[in-house]
């Protein structure tokens, strides 16, 4: 199964690997990745609003690594509490910030240190400080209240994760009852190759850790959600030297995500 890493794996070293990127991508977002980065990308591949990106500060947009668009998943309303659970620069959680409004929350969580800065320097000069609340932490163990979150949004980052039954328990536990699941995240046509999934730069490129699509939706039944379906598709690696690394047949892409918890 792809939703374990391989026997013998070292998950520590692969948390090492991950974190040295995603702390790259935040000290030099202008560098060279096997992804894309910032508000061009996110507005010509995923769909996002231009306007309402260039209206957010360039700290955050400029970082943004995300694969797919929990935005155009379902609503955020005025008051809700959100919960972006690795908000990396935080360009998803300023966008659901403004939609909470004064009345609601946006927390952030993400293990990279400097991605943590940027995201709350970034709140800070979007004026968002009041709402919008950023915790230093792990998805697998969310500093967050069980039953205190109306919407999870999730962008790029459940394929890093070694255990991702782990990730869907937290993200249940902290899910009020009725809570919505918005996530985007990479899939694969077949399960990679041993070779592959043991391999941390790929991990950390976000294709190592990818899930066939069917396990995506046996993982979130197991965690108890319901209502799981697929809505929209991307090709987040057009154009990207990971193309060139792996089997065309597997049709790395990636998908936008919606499952509920329960009532
Ligand atoms: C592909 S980036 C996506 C970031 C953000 N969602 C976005 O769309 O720009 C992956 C993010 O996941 C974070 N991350 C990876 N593993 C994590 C973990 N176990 N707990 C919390 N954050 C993690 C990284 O620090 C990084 O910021």
């Amino acid at each position: 199964m792809a939703s374990t890493c391989p026997t013998g794996f070292d998950i520590n070293h692969l948390r090492t690997q991950v974190l040295a990127t995603y702390d790259r991508v935040a000290c030099e977002p202008l560098g060279e990745f096997h992804f894309h980065r910032g508000a061009d990308y996110a507005a010509d591949y995923l769909g996002y609003d231009r306007g309402e990106l260039a209206a957010l500060p360039n700290v955050s947009t400029a970082r943004f690594a995300g694969v797919g668009n929990p935005h155009r998943i379902g609503p955020i309303h005025p008051g809700e509490t959100v919960l972006d659970h690795a908000c990396g620069a935080g360009m998803d959680l300023l966008l659901a910030a403004r939609r909470v409004g004064p009345g609601g929350r946006a927390i952030g969580v993400d293990m990279t240190p400097a991605m943590c800065l940027c995201a709350a320097a970034a709140a800070r000069q979007a004026g968002l400080s009041d709402i919008v609340s950023i915790r230093n932490g792990y998805y697998e163990d969310l500093p967050v209240d069980t039953g205190s979150v109306d919407v999870v949004i999730s962008n790029g980052v459940v394929n890093l994760a070694p255990d991702k039954a782990r990730v869907f328990e937290e993200i249940y536990r902290v899910l009020k009852p009725g809570g919505r699941l918005y996530l985007a995240d990479v899939v694969v046509q077949r399960e990679l190759t041993l070779d592959a999934r043991s391999n941390p730069d790929l991990w950390a490129a976000c294709i190592g850790g990818a899930l066939p699509e069917p396990e995506l939706y046996d993982i979130a039944s197991t965690a108890g959600f319901c209502e799981a379906r697929v809505s929209d598709r991307y090709d987040c690696f057009r154009n990207t030297s990971v193309e060139g690394k792996v089997a065309a047949d597997l049709r790395v892409s990636a998908i936008n995500f919606f499952a509920r918890k329960q009532s």
